[in-house]
């Protein structure tokens, strides 16, 4: 049974995946597929695997969503911190369209889960502006209100003490620097405080891989603001993504 079902792909730096998603529930619709990100992660490269991934799904035929881990307007990606530079000024909603003769519209990756937690998850139903990070190599953000998404806002390049956030307070920081969970609470604090000073926000949601782990930092961070861990963990890519393209991009 062919079904026009969303089709949500997570592109990470260690994996790409895919499944069709259910808009009812917010869960996949098929069992997720995975497959290693390749050394030289071009758009091109990148766009021969979403075929093969997309080939294992024949009877999905909805409109395709794509997080990519940078800036990413009308379909054109801006920024690549933490990816191939070969992605800027890439349009990436274009180039996957052509490879893959589907409808696909690409979504920064935070900004995907964002939409995803507001709507199925950890922040669903709740009022005002949230704030989703995750923290993970880098660290993205999300700014939604009242289930409005303000794309790209990039919160993990603030300026904080004359450093780049990213670089002191994601979860690559902590593991770099070998840091206790202490001591990186107290870095997440400067950063969480910073983002109450200029947007007085509802909630905090925190995503990422480590959020897994939040009981060992979420209690130790002083702020203001409630902070609790997202709760689509590593679905909320996927799920946030085909949401986005249900809906037609941005
Ligand atoms: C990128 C963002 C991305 C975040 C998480 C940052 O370095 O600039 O676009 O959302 O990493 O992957």
């Amino acid at each position: 049974m062919t079904t026009e079902q969303p089709f949500g792909i997570d592109f990470g730096g260690t994996g790409i995946k895919g499944a069709p998603v259910d808009l009812a529930t917010g869960d996949f619709a098929a069992e997720r597929e995975r497959v290693k990100t390749p050394e030289k992660s071009t758009p091109d490269a990148i766009a021969e695997i979403f075929v093969e991934l997309l080939e294992k799904f024949p009877d999905c035929r909805g409109a395709v969503g794509v997080t990519v881990p940078g800036v990413v307007k009308h379909g054109v990606v801006h920024s690549a911190a933490n990816i191939d530079k070969s992605w800027v000024g890439a349009d990436a909603d274009r180039l996957f369209t052509e490879a893959t003769g589907r409808e696909v519209h690409v979504v920064n990756d935070a900004d995907a889960a964002g939409l995803a937690e507001v709507r199925y998850g950890a922040a669903r139903g709740r009022s005002g502006l949230v704030i989703v990070t995750t923290l993970g190599t880098g660290i993205g953000s999300a700014l939604v209100h009242d289930g409005v998404l303000v794309p790209n806002s990039e919160l993990g390049h603030l300026e904080i003490d004359g450093h780049d956030a990213e670089s002191r307070a994601a979860n690559s920081a902590r593991t770099r620097e070998d840091l206790s969970w202490k001591h990186w609470a107290k870095r997440l604090t400067t950063y969480y405080r910073t983002l109450e000073k200029l947007f007085s926000p509802e909630l905090f949601v925190v995503g990422g891989g480590v959020s897994k782990a939040s009981e060992e930092f979420l209690p130790l961070l002083e702020l203001d603001t409630e902070i609790i861990p997202a709760r689509l963990r590593n679905k909320a890519g996927v799920v946030g993504a085909a949401l986005y393209a249900s809906e037609g991009g941005g």
